[in-house]
């Protein structure tokens, strides 16, 4: 069996995963393993931004208060703290990679043109055009390729991380390394490093409509619980309130960035109803706005609600939203004259593996950063435009944290034995992975959406406590292919979901139950500690 050592191993290649790596090849040899194609990642998709505090206009202060009200009452303050104090530091290297964002013209003033997304009472929202995810992905891509202390892994995907107690060794749990699946030679191989950064961001796929692309399959979430790393807070999904409803849309979103540019979400009638739900309208935070859309759509049987931007000059319109205007005029929406169809869809995934602001986890040397941790800073709802610089930030810190712990020991001492395939055949029976795919999806869309009840969770529990025991057994009886694994990993993370769901008795941010519809006085996070987790 092929197996690869290096210093460090990073799981993931969007924005928090390249940033580790080029960190990391600072200190030693880094391997980046990525299950498609580099560039497709969730960052690669963001449109709105990287918020942070760019003017004297802005304080941390300010930053910090909109994020905890965002959070409704669940994001650590002092992680809140340091991830946005660390934000101009970490812009500033961004921009060194070469990243460029957007800017005003001298007429109107000069320097980064900042946008405004719900929820900041600032203008702070870096972008680039609406490509910005595009713009950090491929400047990163480019500064990686230059390293030559990085090697990247492409179409590598993870089948389970190797830890020390999973090989029954006596020591202090430690991960060594990861049994790995080469999607184009279908071999699996196994990639050992003394130090391992997962980076594989979150999982809109365990939804049947999400935002996210089709590799957001909560993998890291899944390998981490599977290693026995505690996971907090998964039930608090973010759903986004607009994205395009257009039967040949897959995924598309029309960033919040338009509502920060003055659209403002309207009914069939062109009737704004946002200010019925709460003051600030159409830039009020999201678990607010998806709420109240769900709400509209339900009470009228609407099948979308729409954003009006009409009234803006459509220059403006067609320049600061290029690739919106694009893609809806593909659909035959003009988006300066037209009502754009939006409808929400999961987005985002505020809780994760439990991690520091540099990453640790409960096992060391194994780190979780971005989208895939829960390191405190969204709460139980996330402040648009966090995300990209948390997962900034926290490489940083973690390369920090990790420098400070001086020269990784391979433990070449360590024997992990070959992949057992156990009798396993190639399948004959594809059609079960795409039917279960299927079901997960839909269950998880109608019974563990944005409004929740305990006879929904109840349901839900049990279709896929069922899934999952077919999912098992499929994935014994057959050899591993990246679908399966892609299917095990969804269906877990649904069980995760919905046990931490069913664990909360209050609604709170994005958890809203019509059971509990009171917030509790005192805020009190959800953490899933299974020793040594399940493994399938
Ligand atoms: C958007 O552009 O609306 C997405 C931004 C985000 O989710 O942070």
């Amino acid at each position: 069996m092929e197996s690869h050592t290096f210093d460090y191993l990073v799981i993931g290649s969007g924005i928090a995963g390249l940033m580790s790596a080029l960190h990391l090849s600072r200190l030693g040899r880094v391997a980046v393993l990525t299950k498609r194609e580099a560039f497709e990642s969730n960052t690669n998709y963001a449109q709105g931004g990287i918020a942070c505090v760019m003017t004297d206009e802005d304080t941390i202060d300010r930053h910090v208060a909109d994020t905890l009200d965002a959070g409704a009452g669940l994001c650590d303050e002092a992680v809140v703290r340091q991830i946005l104090a660390e934000g101009p530091a970490t812009i500033a290297e961004l921009i060194h990679t070469g990243i460029r964002f957007s800017v005003r013209s001298d007429a109107e003033g000069g320097g980064y043109d900042l946008g405004r997304e719900g929820g900041h009472t600032k203008r702070r929202v870096l972008h680039a055009g609406d490509l910005t995810g595009r713009e950090i992905q491929v400047s990163l891509l480019r500064a990686v390729a230059a390293q030559p202390n990085i090697e990247v892994m492409e179409h590598c995907m993870v089948i389970d991380l190797i830890t020390t107690s999973w090989l029954g060794l006596d020591d202090e749990n430690r991960c060594v390394g990861a049994y790995v699946l080469c999607r184009q030679t279908r071999k699996i191989m196994t990639v050992r490093a003394p130090f391992i950064v997962l980076a594989t961001g979150g999982g809109g796929k365990t939804y049947l409509y999400t935002s996210n692309p089709d590799v957001a399959t909560a993998d890291g979430l899944a390998l981490s619980w599977r290693a026995g790393v505690a996971i907090r807070n998964m039930e608090f999904i973010q759903f986004h309130p607009t994205c395009l409803f257009h039967p040949k849309a897959k995924s598309f979103l029309i960033s919040e960035a338009i509502r920060g540019e003055g659209a403002e979400l309207v009914n069939a009638a062109g009737e704004p109803f946002m200010q019925r739900y709460d003051r600030r309208g159409s830039l009020a935070p999201r678990d607010i706005v998806a709420r109240a859309i769900d709400n509209e759509m339900k009470s009228t049987g609407q099948a979308c609600l729409y954003l009006d931007i009409r009234h803006k000059q459509p220059d403006f319109v067609h320049g600061r939203f290029p690739n919106i205007s694009r893609t809806c005029k593909g659909f035959g929406i003009d988006i300066a004259h037209d009502l754009i169809p939006v409808v929400p869809a999961a987005h985002y995934f505020c809780g994760g593996v439990s991690a520091g602001v540099d990453g640790h986890t409960t096992i060391p040397g194994f780190y979780v950063i971005g989208e895939a941790a829960c390191t405190g800073l969204h709460g139980a709802n996330r402040l648009a435009s966090n995300s990209l610089l948390e997962g900034a930030v926290c490489a940083r810190l973690m390369a920090r944290s990790v420098a400070a712990m001086g020269t990784p020991d391979a433990r070449p001492d360590i024997r992990i034995p070959r992949w057992q395939s156990h009798g396993a055949v190639p399948s004959d029976e594809e059609i079960v992975v795409e039917h279960n795919w299927n079901e997960v999806r839909q269950c998880m869309w109608d019974y563990v959406g944005i409004v929740r009840t305990n006879r929904r969770l109840e349901r839900a529990a049990r279709r896929i406590q069922n899934l999952r025991q077919e999912i098992r057994e499929y994935y014994h009886d057959y050899l591993v292919t990246g679908d399966i694994l892609e299917l095990r990993n969804i269906a877990a993370v649904a069980a995760l979901i919905i046990r931490s769901a069913q664990s909360r008795k209050e609604s709170r941010g994005l958890h809203y139950t019509l059971d509990y519809p009171e917030t509790s006085p005192v805020a009190h996070d959800t953490v899933i500690a299974d020793p040594a987790g399940e493994k399938v």
